[in-house]
């Protein structure tokens, strides 16, 4: 008999469903990526019976719900799974708490034995009648187990509901205010992850756009490099509001380490939940922190909780600790084994070298192979890939993109060239994006599409075990032009989700500028 842990978290946002068979992780869904709706939440009846009919479980755990968090809903699932299960399945719901499901993900991604484990996000589960919620914890693992809670922060749940109010009703005229006014309105007893999410809210962009506030805080002493259509006093004061938010983020984000690096004396610390996207702060920790072994759990939003809670229920049941996770490519995959159209134009026998030539002369290639990535990070399984050294490269890029022109690009550099081109301090490696790392001299003068207004690059670092095709692909480019990273962002068009199958894929390229999706696994090239 197989021991296997179907999870579900069925959220307000970002829900996904994971399966664990004899310890090791098995799959990772996210529902956005199936309904092709971004940040898709609740319940889908449909995808949970397909995975369960694969199973041959007798139980099923689900994390919390906080969408639909009443027992009265609870029932009514439960009701509407047994009665359309053809075989006899206790669905024996057990809970976990969100901030704990955050913690297990990222120690089972970790390599680390005794470690100090950090989650700061929105906000996870409600407690004490739902009056209450957590913001900010920190747990220790000792001996490949969980050890204990040390620090537990709970807001109230009423009055982050009366800020968000407050917030969606105010309309602000960002050429006239003062930044500081704004500021002051956000100055409640509220996380730092919902002040983050606010801010963007005020700024008129989605609650989810904290990257894009990351990247433009950024312009604080750079403000004469902000882009066309970016460069008046609207986005002059966005800027300032932004860099003040991102400052308050950082110093609790190395409060809250100090101060539990002290009490326990650990120096193996796990960084996860919403708030470790932020590659700015990650990156400033990893410099003030230098005699810490840090990792950032690469599924550290609430895309990893169904994992996290997946691990938490194997556990319990089995009494015995899972496989550790490597990287964050377990989402799903089509088994590539035979050339076919997918509808499109297509070459065959196509080789690295084929590939970099198109890059060289200043094409946008889609790589599409294997599992797709968990979380908001392509790594070059779902990626669009770009020549670094063209000096307008993020604007070529956004024609498909479309996305703001103050935001940077990312790049996937080989490792063993890393160190040459980017200052990454104390780290071995970058390997899941987690850092917006300083580009050195070399980087500054010869690629100029992935570097941000400050003088930063969110890097993957990649070798051959990690991904065998990726990395061929990119030593080819260094082949032939000594520049050993492609720039590299997700597989998606602006506002839409990852693409998740070859349809996708196809479907991208048929409503974009985009002319090419390369398929290594068959060495194949589809184009229009
Ligand atoms: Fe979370």
């Amino acid at each position: 008999m197989n021991k296997e842990i179907l999870s579900g978290s069925f959220l307000a946002h970002d829900s996904g469903m994971s399966v664990i068979k004899n310890g090791e992780l098995i799959k990772t869904i996210i529902f956005e990526r199936l309904t092709r709706e971004k940040h898709e939440g609740g319940f889908l009846i449909d995808s949970f019976l397909s995975e369960l009919s694969k199973t041959e479980l007798d139980s099923v755990s689900f994390s919390q719900f906080l969408k639909h968090d009443n027992d009265d809903h609870i029932h009514a699932i439960k009701k509407e799974v047994k009665d359309a299960l053809d075989r006899e399945v206790n669905l024996d719901i057990q809970y976990s708490d969100h901030h704990l499901c955050h913690a297990y993900c990222g120690y089972y991604t970790s390599k680390f034995d005794d470690a100090l484990c950090i989650v700061m996000d929105g906000n996870g589960s409600a407690f004490k009648d739902k009056m209450i919620t957590e913001t900010e914890s920190v747990y220790t693992f000792r001996n490949h187990k969980f050890d204990k809670v040390i620090f537990k922060k709970y807001i109230s749940v009423d009055n982050f509901k009366k800020i968000y109010h407050k917030i969606n009703n105010l309309k602000i005229d960002w050429s006239c205010i003062n930044v500081e006014d704004i500021i002051k309105i956000l100055d409640e007893d509220i996380s730092i992850g919902q002040v983050y999410e606010y801010l963007c809210i005020l700024m008129g962009m989605s609650g989810h756009d904290a990257g894009k506030l990351m990247g433009l805080s950024q312009y604080k002493n750079h403000k004469s490099k902000l882009p066309e259509g970016y460069n008046s006093l609207e986005w002059i004061n966005k800027v300032d509001a932004s860099y003040i938010v991102q400052k308050k983020l950082e110093d609790r984000v190395f409060n809250i380490v100090e101060e539990h690096i002290d009490k326990t004396g650990i120096k193996n610390v796990i960084l996860t939940g919403g708030i470790f996207l932020n590659c700015v702060s990650n990156y400033n920790l990893v410099k003030k922190f230098p005699d810490l072994n840090i990792h950032v759990d690469p599924m550290c939003s609430d895309n990893g909780i169904s994992i996290g809670n997946a691990l938490i229920s194997y556990t319990k049941k089995y009494g015995e600790s899972p496989t550790r996770i490597e990287g964050s490519y377990h989402g799903s995959s089509e088994p590539l084994n035979e050339i076919k159209s997918f509808g499109c134009s297509y070459k065959t026998n196509i080789t690295y070298s084929d590939v970099v030539d198109l890059l060289i002369n200043g094409e946008i290639i889609a790589l599409y192979q294997g599992k797709s990535e968990v979380g908001q990070r392509s790594l070059g399984n779902r990626s669009l890939l770009f020549d670094p050294r063209v000096s307008n490269g993020k604007t070529i890029v956004n024609k498909i993109k479309r996305r703001e022109n103050y935001r940077p690009f990312a790049a996937s550099i080989l490792l063993e060239y890393s160190h040459d081109w980017f200052n990454l301090k104390t780290l071995d490696e970058s390997p899941t994006m987690s850092y917006a790392l300083e580009a050195k001299q070399k980087s500054l003068e010869q690629v100029p599409s992935v570097i941000h207004v400050d003088g930063t690059s969110r890097i993957q670092t990649v070798t051959e075990k990690q991904n065998y095709h990726f990395y061929n692909l990119i030593h080819e480019f260094y082949k032939k032009t000594n520049v050993p990273m492609l720039l590299n962002t997700s597989f998606n068009l602006a506002g839409e989700p990852l693409v998740e199958t070859i349809q996708d894929a196809v479907n991208v390229m048929h409503r974009s500028n985009l002319k090419y999706v390369y398929l290594p696994e068959i060495n194949l090239l589809l184009f229009k």
